[in-house]
């Protein structure tokens, strides 16, 4: 049975090639990257794995029995179609079974809204494909708040539009971990699971990054106007809305889930106290 995984140079993608070589071990398991040069660190067969190229992806699934696609980071109209063409290379090529990496969040509504659309737009397509699936909607990744520790602290507050909102927050590594169950066995084939961590208030999440770094860090909740204007003038024009668009789905509840996560890896996630307890933090970035 041999596992190609997408993007595997990425932080994600090469956190998943890991725990899946810890699985099935490393001739069973074959990285696609856009740039292969990227990839080669990881000790597993590289292909060419472009998005863009459905050729290419077509010759590189070749004798492929599951798939894990996970999701672009292009712009909304062009990431459906990179995802089309994954899953109709992953039919043309004979590939068994596809996993999908999705996202947790408000449906409508909010800036972010479209990446959300696109990734359902995804599922359903998955769905209709013919091969056997399984979908992972994963939750946010704490750890951009936890590089930002150091930034959070010079500025002694947290602020976003959040308010009291909870989000399910997840990290890279568990999502490896999930992602690792769900391509090596079929026990939740035909399932889509929620794969994030207990949820956090902003106020909670200030507590714990201020305990990382040694100081008291207070949660300022924002306006979505005033929260739009910060992160645009911060982010540019693509991102600075999509995050605005997050903490406002995180404030109407959007984030606000249960996870699947003990049920597809078999043990309860690491608890926030742990992890805090254990991770390390980088330098101010600004
Ligand atoms: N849950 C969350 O909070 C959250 C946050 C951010 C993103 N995400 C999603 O999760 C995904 C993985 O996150 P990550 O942290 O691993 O991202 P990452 O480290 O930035 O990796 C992105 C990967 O996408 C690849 N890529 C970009 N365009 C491509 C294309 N046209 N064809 C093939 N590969 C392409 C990049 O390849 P190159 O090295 O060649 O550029 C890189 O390997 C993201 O793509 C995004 O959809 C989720």
């Amino acid at each position: 049975m041999t596992i190609a995984i997408t993007t595997a140079n990425g932080q994600l993608g090469s956190a998943v090639v890991s725990a899946v070589v810890a699985r099935v071990g490393t001739s069973n398991v074959v990285a696609l990257a856009r740039t292969p040069e990227k990839a080669q660190h990881l000790g597993v067969e590289v292909r060419p794995g472009d998005y863009d190229d459905r050729e290419q992806l077509t010759s590189s699934l070749q004798g492929i029995d599951t798939v894990l696609l996970i999701s672009g980071i292009s712009a909304p109209s062009e990431r459906i179609e990179q995802h089309r063409n994954v899953i109709e290379a992953a039919v043309a090529s004979g590939v068994r079974k596809i996993v999908f990496t999705g996202i947790q969040g408000a449906e409508t509504s909010t800036a972010f809204s479209p990446i959300v659309q696109v990734s359902i737009d995804t599922e359903e397509l998955i769905k209709s494909s013919g091969l056997q699936w399984a979908i992972g909607r994963n939750g946010i990744y704490i750890e951009p708040d936890v590089e930002y520790a150091a930034t959070y602290a010079q500025h002694g507050e947290i602020a976003n539009s959040a308010a009291d909102g909870r989000c399910a927050y997840t990290t890279r590594p568990e999502l490896a971990e999930a992602y690792a169950a769900l391509v090596t066995t079929d026990t939740h084939n035909g399932r889509t699971v929620n794969l994030s961590g207990p949820t956090l208030s902003q106020s909670e999440l200030a507590k714990y990054i201020g305990a990382l770094v040694g100081v008291t860090l207070t949660y300022r909740p924002m306006s979505d106007a005033d929260y739009l204007v910060d992160r645009t003038s911060e982010l540019g024009d693509f991102f600075g809305p999509v995050i605005a668009g997050i903490y406002q789905g995180i404030r109407e509840g959007a984030n606000d889930t249960t996870s699947d996560f003990a049920a597809v890896v078999g043990r309860p996630h690491t608890s926030w106290d742990e992890y805090f307890a254990n991770v390390e933090i980088a330098p101010p970035v600004d």
